[in-house]
Parts: structure tokens; sequence; C-alpha cells
């Protein structure tokens, strides 16, 4: 495959869910290559890591949206990430940033352990002996584990991956007129949901993220406008569940496929990140003249940042098609970095060290029964159904 028929490859909604062949042509290629005037894919590992911690490279924020697309404000969805911390620059981002970490942080983070592991016994003794992993396990336990956090009640949990697929179909590099429409929709409909939500805890506060975030909105001099208060709790509510369900999910497949077993949870989920990334790619922008991979590229350059290529490069990485949780010196860039760097990243890894392991030893003898379904997306990589039997395990 030439460079040329790998971008188109990655660019087509209908074939870029299967990935992997393209990031090799692109290797092959090189850490970079321009797609159209001042448009550009980065699939190298060290050309990625460098755009991600340049200071001078800016996210897609709202005013690269008003040069692209003069109507983007009548998508909700659009608007939503652009009033979030995900796609704004400083100052903006600096202070969501600072607010957020300070609400979200490693302690809060290491003491939901507990309540993490009681919520994957609780899943892993509900699980029927034939059944359908997402289903059962990958998306109710994020789901689970993140509203705790936010403090959104339990049973308003089943409406939340319906509306976080279709929210999410705007972060794809590519997407369609209907996805645009359901985004849409879905944005609308989670609004409505939290403005409701923050009416009760204003009302009756308590201690949760909700009641935290209203907080700052509200304080003398509030920290928060009332849009990126929105923003942020839709942000941090779908971007809490949907990555990590794909981290679950693709652990899974793989754990099938090589055996349940696993000796070093860290070191296995470093490697499922690496391996099969939960998000393949995010976006930044040139303020000026930038050197990428070798290659000069101008101000105002978009530069797509292949993250699940830069895994696979195989001059960072031995032999990087092979799964290898024994890996050394194993550092992808599934949470990205720098400025932007996943502010969720040690939920997601305790996650998934919990589970996967739980998973293996409770049932061994986990087979697959059928072949399980990719989603058809792109950015944020996953399954949609991992059919399996516990058959032999109880
Ligand atoms: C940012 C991946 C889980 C919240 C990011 C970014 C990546 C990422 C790649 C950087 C985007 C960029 O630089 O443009 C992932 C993956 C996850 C995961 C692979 C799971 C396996 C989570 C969780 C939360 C979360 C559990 C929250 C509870 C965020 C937030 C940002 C972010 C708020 C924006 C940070 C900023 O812009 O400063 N994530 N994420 N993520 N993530 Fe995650």
């Amino acid at each position: 495959m030439s460079a040329a028929q790998a971008v188109a490859v990655l660019l087509d909604p209908k074939a870029n869910h299967e990935p992997v062949a393209a990031y090799e042509a692109l290797h092959a290629h090189g850490p970079i290559v321009q797609v159209a005037d001042g448009y550009y894919f980065v699939s190298g590992y060290e050309a990625v890591a460098g755009v991600l911690r340049d200071p001078s490279t800016e996210a897609y924020d709202a005013r690269r949206l008003d040069q692209q697309w003069s109507d983007w404000r009548e998508n909700r969805a659009v608007e939503i990430f652009a009033d979030s911390m995900l796609r704004t620059n400083p100052p903006q981002h600096t202070r969501m940033r600072r607010l957020a970490a300070g609400v979200f942080t490693a302690r809060r983070v290491a003491a939901l352990r507990d309540v993490i592991t009681a919520q994957v016994e609780e899943a892993l003794d509900a699980l029927p002996p034939e059944g359908d992993l997402v289903t059962h396990l990958t998306y109710p336990l994020p789901i689970g584990v993140i509203t705790a956090l936010l403090g959104v009640p339990a049973e308003d949990r089943g409406r939340f991956r319906r509306l976080a697929e279709a929210l999410t179909a705007v972060l794809e590099v590519r997407w369609t007129a209907e996805d645009r429409r359901l985004a849409h929709e879905a944005a609308l409909e989670l609004e409505d949901y939290f403005t409701h939500l923050l009416a009760q805890r204003r009302a009756e506060p308590r201690e949760d993220l909700v009641t935290a975030l209203a907080a700052a909105h509200d304080a003398d001099g509030g920290q928060l406008t009332a849009a990126e208060l929105m923003a942020n709790l839709t942000l941090l509510l779908v971007a809490g569940f949907e990555t990590t369900t794909n981290l679950l999910s693709n652990g899974i497949v793989l754990m099938l496929e090589h055996g349940n077993k696993i000796d070093d949870p860290a070191a296995y989920v470093e490697e499922v990140l690496r391996f099969d990334s939960p998000v393949q790619l995010t976006e930044r922008y040139t303020s000026k003249k930038t050197l990428v991979g070798g290659v000069e590229v101008p101000a105002d350059a978009e530069l797509v940042l292949l993250l699940g290529a830069a895994n696979r490069d195989p001059a960072r990485f031995t032999d990087p098609g092979v799964f290898d949780p024994g890996r050394t010196g194993n550092a992808p860039l599934s949470f990205g970095a720098g400025a932007h760097y996943c502010l969720g990243a040690p939920l997601a890894r305790l996650e998934a060290q919990i589970t996967l392991p739980a998973l293996a030893r409770r049932f061994p003898g986990l087979t697959p029964q059928g072949k399980p379904v990719r989603r058809p997306r792109m950015n944020l990589r996953g399954w949609s159904s991992v059919p399996v039997t516990l058959e032999g395990s109880v």
C-alpha cells in the first residue's frame, strides 16, 4: 500500500475501523505525510510526542472552527466539546484544567479502589452463563464508576451508552450528516439532564463532583462560565466511560486470544493500551512554522496525530505488531502527552487493572462464542459485542 492509499483508507469511514495496514504503510513512508494543503497525518512516535509536548501547537478550538465552518455553533455536540477543556487553549484551558485537576485528584482516584473492586465483583456475580461482555460488563462497569464519582444517580445509568455513542461521533476524523444529527440530539438530551441535576445539587449539595463544579461556577468571581460548566460535566461523564469501555473490551478480546492469564496487571494494561489504543487520534494546529518529523510545516497547519500508529512505530517498539505484555520500556501515547494529557488516565488504568485479572481469575474457562464485532469507528476503537460462554468455569 502506498502512503496515498493509506491516507485514503484512514479518511474512509467505511474502511478506517481497520487501520493497522495503513499505519504500516505510513511508517514505511516516514513519520509525517502531507494529505492536502496545510493538512498532515503524523504517525511517527517521536514526531507525535513532540507535537503534543510543544506549547506552541494549539488544540482544535472555537477560533479554528470559525475559520472552517461558519454555522458550527448550530451543532450542540461540536459546541460542547469546543467549550470544554479538551478543545480550548491557554488561558481558558489552564484555568479549567487546574480546576478539574483540583477535584479529580490522584488521592480521590486511589480511594476508589475498593468501590471499583466491589462493582467488578458485583458485575461478575451477575454475568449470565452465555452472553455479550460489552452489554454485561464493559459498559455498565465504567458507567457505574464515573457516575458514582460525579454524583449522577444510579437509576439514570441506562441512557448513557446510547447518548455517548451518538455524541462522540463528532470526534471522528470524518462523520456523516446522520452522525451529526444524532450527536446534536444527544447533546441536547444530556444538557437537559444536567440542567435538572445541577438544580437538584444546588438545592441539596452533596460530596460529589457535580456539586463541586457547580460551586466553582456559582462562587463570587466564578471560575467557570455556565457553558464551560455544562461542557466539562458532559466531557467528564462521556470521556469517563466511552473510552474505558473500549480499553476493557480490547483487553478482553486480547485475553481471549492469548490465554486467560495475566501475570502483571499494570504491564498487561499498558500493552493493551499500546497494541489496540482506545483513542486512535487527536489533532493540533501549528501557530508558527514548525519542524515535524524532519518536515517543515507552515503556520496554521492541521496535524492529525495518529496515536494508534505512533504506538506501533517500529522505530520505537520492537516487533510492534506482536502483543507482548512482558515488553520493557513500554510508554504508549494512548493518553496523549503535554498540557492535555488525559485527566482520567489513573482512573482508566485502575479500572482495567482490577477488571481484567478479576475476570481471568474468576472464569478460567471463559471462551469466545462466535466472533467479536468491531465498532464501526476509527478514533474511539473498541468492540460492539464480545459474545462468550463461561461454561467450564463454574
Ligand atoms: C484527554 C484518552 C479515560 C477524561 C484525553 C486525551 C486522550 C485521552 C488521548 C488527550 C486528547 C488530546 O490531547 O487532544 C483516554 C483513554 C481513556 C481515557 C484512552 C481510557 C482508556 C478517561 C477518563 C476520564 C477522562 C476515565 C475522566 C474520568 C479526560 C479529560 C481530558 C482527556 C477531561 C481532557 C484533558 C485536557 O484537555 O486537559 N483522554 N482517556 N479520560 N481525558 Fe481521557
